[in-house]
């Protein structure tokens, strides 16, 4: 009985070499862009944290609110007879988890800064951009609530989208209060909720169990009647309303622009205060490439100390989406920084010189050993996806010049040879 090959799961995907995927499951595409955002959350001082895939269900429920879709709805959990876990559908509960039971809020460092990246799973019904298994890549910054954390925080992930070459999203920012405020708004807001008819099944549903969700459904019947919603800036205290003007202020000043949306609330119940998302403008419903924000409550609410916490995940798959619809896959393939070209045995010796240099200094630098046409080693040098070509040709080599070549603009200038070759010892 021929039973048909196996298929992968649907809302999962396989990554493979390029010559055997076409660009959507390009697995070098998958490691560049995990590898560019290990390179940004190191220069901003993040560490990597290797977490379990999977933790007991109880962590999720607390950590990520029993009321939340995702938890209620989409969790993959199994039963057995000792206890009950599930597959990680987010990464900030088990980073809370392993902060508080390797006991890091004893580190001498102020902020403890941690990465990760990896598998999360949630059981939705899969479309573009909206998979079961997908990949995030988030940070998270424990132990300090400045609001300069917090623009550091979303420098980091706006300079990673943009060193991604994407342009077209927008940073969209709020502040949702402190637990107070959050208190005294939902009464409010229960009254509104209360008045209307026609809210949709979902939203009949939060406004007993999470009224704030009502606020970012999607249901176009429903945004209607929310156009007239109390909004929650009404009710900010004062502390979280110093705290919003002094992030703007911050990121004005270092030049990210954002847009304030009074109805952003989060998917995630641990937020407080500062919430945020990346939200891409060239793809279809699924454009939020990056959410974050505070949480002051969660380490307290898993049994650590009281102490505030800041981070954010951005989807990879999504980013995938936004690189390819962009026509940008090219733009993350292999490149070397400098190809060497030589034209007889006198050049080639002072280009090995050179080379020998420049990987000192850290550069990816490529040569050929036999000898080729100047003609051919372009060839070479485009294939190799050079940045830099340093020609030395006869007559580079009798004015004491060596030839650069930009090979992304095309543009030619000469320099003393003598600059190539210093810093050898
Ligand atoms: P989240 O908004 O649930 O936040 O997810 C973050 C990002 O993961 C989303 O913006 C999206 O790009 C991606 N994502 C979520 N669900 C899916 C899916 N089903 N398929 C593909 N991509 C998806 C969190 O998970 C928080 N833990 C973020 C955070 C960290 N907040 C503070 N620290």
């Amino acid at each position: 009985m021929n039973h048909g090959a196996f298929q992968n799961v649907q809302g999962t995907k396989d990554y493979l070499p390029v010559e055997y995927s076409n660009q959507e499951f390009d697995s070098e595409v998958y490691r560049y862009i995990q590898e560019k955002f290990i390179q940004f959350a190191t220069c901003y001082g993040y560490k990597e944290i290797v977490i379990p895939t999977i933790e007991v269900a109880s962590l999720y429920q607390r950590g990520v609110g029993d009321t939340t879709d995702v938890v209620q709805k989409e969790m993959y959990t199994i039963e057995t007879s000792k206890d009950t876990i599930s597959l990680r559908p987010e990464g900030t509960a088990g980073v809370a988890r392993s902060y508080i039971q390797n006991k890091l809020y004893a580190s001498p460092n102020e902020t403890v800064k941690l990465s990760y990246r990896g598998s999360m799973f949630r059981r939705e019904n899969p479309q573009a951009g909206r998979q079961r298994e997908f990949t995030q890549l988030g940070i998270e910054a424990i132990g300090n609530a400045s609001p300069y954390l917090e623009a550091e925080v979303i420098a980091l992930a706006d300079q990673f989208l943009k060193s991604l070459w994407l342009t077209t999203f927008e940073l969209q920012l709020n502040n949702i209060g402190c637990k107070e405020c959050r208190n005294r708004y939902k009464q409010e807001l229960l009254g509104f909720l209360e008045n209307q008819v026609g809210l949709c099944e979902d939203c009949e549903s939060r406004k007993i169990k999470n009224p704030l969700r009502t606020l970012d459904c999607k249901n176009k019947d429903c945004q209607k009647i929310y156009t007239d919603v109390p909004l929650l800036k009404e009710f900010r205290c004062e502390v979280c309303e110093n705290d919003f003007t002094e992030l703007k202020r911050i990121l004005t000043l270092l030049d990210i622009p954002f847009t304030e949306n009074e109805k952003l609330v989060r998917g995630l119940d641990y937020y407080s205060g500062t919430a945020f998302e990346f939200v891409e403008t060239s793809i279809g419903a699924q454009s939020t490439l990056c959410g974050g924000g505070r949480y002051n409550g969660l380490i307290e609410e898993l049994g650590g100390p009281t102490i505030s916490g800041i981070g954010f995940a951005i989807g990879l798959e999504r980013l995938f989406m936004v690189l390819q619809k962009n026509g940008l896959f090219e733009k993350t393939k292999e490149f070397i920084d400098y190809y060497l070209i030589w034209t007889n045995e006198e050049t080639r010796d002072i280009q090995m010189k050179i080379a020998n240099i420049l990987r000192k200094k850290g550069f990816k630098v490529e040569m050929e050993f036999s000898f080729k046409k100047m003609k051919s080693q372009f060839r070479i040098a485009d294939r190799k996806n050079a940045k830099v070509v340093l020609v030395l040709g006869e007559d580079e080599l009798a004015n004491q010049e060596i030839t650069i070549k930009n090979m992304d603009t095309g543009e030619q200038t000469k320099e003393p040879l003598i600059n190539y070759l210093e810093g050898g010892d």
